[in-house]
């Protein structure tokens, strides 16, 4: 395993900070903090530092923030494949983030939601060399599903995360990931879109063992699920786990949070994505190894303020793994 390719969304983020949100009809002070972000960039940063080679496929319009992307990338040693959509603005997202960590995001896609099955096709040379292909739900889906389908036939490892939730998701798209990574409210939305059927607010909280059933039905190889200061939980079914990924141990476990002092949790999903692909490469597709790793990755982000710019670097975290 060595080349990972994330294919999705650059946004620019335009955060503030507050020490409470403000209520309806509200107006609070608060510090303006922009920078680059967007799940499918912040997923590619994150990989980009821990795995030298990684690529990242997006959209950008042509305005000032497309510039930032470049900028950044090129500073973190990430490839970038950037289709640049005329007339349509670059994805834009307003951020609060009150004094615990916490974050509430608007985004709008711009450029990202037209992002064009040809501009996947016509980097078909990243999918051929790659072996972990990540994408989200944060741009036109349609390009998700040809990068998927390309990831397939290049024989990577596909990750789909299912942030954020968007109802246009159909069955068919999940059903290209080995690897499907939603939190706890994508969960319960993926898993009435395939069951039909809906869990309670608190599902997550039940027995492992049945955590795992509920994931199964699913159909997906491997589902994790992050439930943020409560860790993470793997469900796999081990016959249809692709040869390039082990699990050893039980098919359902969970994972801990280390122990991080939460400033900024935005982008600590992203964070995850991203080490978990490094993870998988760096272990030669060992998922206990890469969830451990990914924690880590998602830990160290939220110590940071911003999405991108948060993400931990190698040397962080091993020192973090050494402790
Ligand atoms: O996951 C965090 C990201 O979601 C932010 O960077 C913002 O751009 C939104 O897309
Ligand atoms: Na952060």
């Amino acid at each position: 395993m060595s080349k990972i390719v994330v294919v999705g969304s650059f946004v620019q983020d335009l955060a503030f900070l507050t020490p409470q949100f403000p209520t309806v009809g509200e107006t609070r002070i608060g510090t303006f903090f922009p920078g680059p972000g967007g799940k499918g960039f912040n997923q590619a940063v994150a990989a980009a530092r821990l795995q030298p080679g990684t690529e990242f496929i997006g959209a950008v319009g042509n305005d000032v923030f497309s510039e930032t992307a470049r900028s950044f990338a090129k500073s973190v040693g990430l490839t970038n494949l950037l289709e640049v959509v005329e007339g349509e603005s670059c994805g834009a997202a307003s951020i609060l983030v009150d004094e615990n960590g916490d974050n509430q995001i608007v985004v709008s896609l711009g450029a990202n939601s037209v992002l064009s099955s040809d501009w996947i096709k016509g980097n078909l040379a990243s999918f051929q060399s790659s072996s972990v292909v990540l994408c989200q739900l944060e741009a036109n889906l349609s390009a998700i599903q040809t990068a998927l389908a390309l990831g397939r036939e290049s024989g990577a490892a596909t990750i789909l995360n299912l942030a954020p939730i968007n109802q246009d998701l159909k069955p068919d798209l999940v059903g290209m990931a080995d690897i499907v990574t939603p939190n706890e409210t994508e969960f319960a939305f993926v898993y009435q879109l395939l069951t039909g059927k809906s869990l309670p607010s608190d599902y997550f909280e039940t027995s492992d063992e049945e955590l795992h059933f509920l994931c199964r039905e699913l159909n997906v190889p491997v589902v994790v699920i992050t439930l943020g200061k409560m860790g993470s939980f793997i469900s796999v079914d081990p016959d249809k786990l692709p040869q390039a990924l082990s699990l050893a141990g039980s098919p359902y476990q969970r994972f801990s949070c280390i122990e991080a002092d939460a400033i900024d949790t935005s982008g600590a999903g992203d964070a995850f994505n991203g080490g978990l692909a490094a993870g998988l490469v760096r272990f030669g597709g060992d998922l206990v190894q890469a969830m451990k790793f990914a924690s880590v990755v998602a830990g160290l982000s939220v110590e940071k303020r911003g999405t991108a710019p948060a993400m931990p670097t190698l040397a962080e975290v091993e020192a973090r793994q050494a402790l």
